[in-house]
């Protein structure tokens, strides 16, 4: 199946049967002064995940990157990628499979916790407003999983409807209702989080942190209730989140 499937979008929609990035091409086009984009591409054979890690992208995925210049500053920019967590995970569960959120933003079958559907947020900026943002959003849909890490999962092999355009069509729509309302994003980030009332650990840069997570504030920090008293995690500092 084609994978220029027509979407009915408030962006213009660029369609790549192969590309070897979705997030590199959304770059090409806003360094070239476009917004309001989204690209897709039918696989991806360079795609890229969150700290260097690949991404692999085998036919009947769904890879797409959402371009778009929000108001907002750079600080704010993590909210963007709850809201596309948000809109994944809304898209999974319509098609019928049970998936959650693990903060900051991994999508995983409730129960398994097999990896659904990850999201990589770039953006460059000055101090005080985006310049441009890109969303990048990677779902395993229709793909066998003998096609995808170990730790990976897709929908069709969760039993749910695997059709590519109406996933991508539903995540496009999520994702706009919160970019045009960040402040809204939190309140159903929470309701589909697994991560919240659990003892995690949490690495970062600086050192583990320990405790339980117990909210989530904006713009998508995570709070963690340690023996010292509460820390707050930022999801970029985040190098690995487990249960404690
Ligand atoms: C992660 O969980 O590490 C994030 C994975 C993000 C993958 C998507 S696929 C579409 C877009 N293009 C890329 O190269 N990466 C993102």
């Amino acid at each position: 199946e084609a994978i220029a499937f027509g979407l009915d979008a408030p962006y213009a929609v660029e369609y790549h049967d192969r590309l070897p990035s979705t997030n590199d091409r959304a770059r090409e086009l806003a360094v070239d002064g476009a917004t309001d984009r989204v690209v897709v591409a039918g696989e991806q054979t360079g795609g890229r995940g969150r700290l260097d890690r690949p991404w692999s992208s085998p036919s009947g995925g769904v890879y797409a990157s959402l371009l778009c210049r929000p108001e907002r500053p750079p600080a704010h920019v993590p909210v963007f990628t709850l809201a596309a967590a948000v809109a994944v995970t809304r898209a999974c569960r319509e098609a019928g499979v049970d998936a959650v959120i693990k903060w900051p933003n991994d999508v995983l079958v409730a129960g398994s916790e097999r990896k659904l559907a990850g999201v990589l947020t770039e953006m460059e900026g000055e101090a005080d407003r985006v310049s441009w943002l890109i969303v990048g959003i990677g779902a395993n849909v229709d793909v066998d999983t003998t096609d995808l890490p170990e730790t990976a999962t897709s929908v069709r092999a969760e039993g749910g409807n695997a059709d590519r355009r109406r996933f991508c069509q539903r995540i496009v729509e999520t994702f706009h209702e919160y970019r045009t309302d960040p402040e809204a994003t939190l309140p159903a980030w929470r309701e589909h989080a697994v991560t919240l009332g659990r003892a995690v650990r949490v690495e970062t840069p600086g050192g583990v942190v320990e405790g339980e997570a117990v909210d989530v504030e904006f713009p998508g920090a995570l709070v963690v209730r340690t023996a010292d008293g509460d820390r707050v995690v930022h999801a970029g500092d985040c190098e690995h989140l487990r249960p404690a």
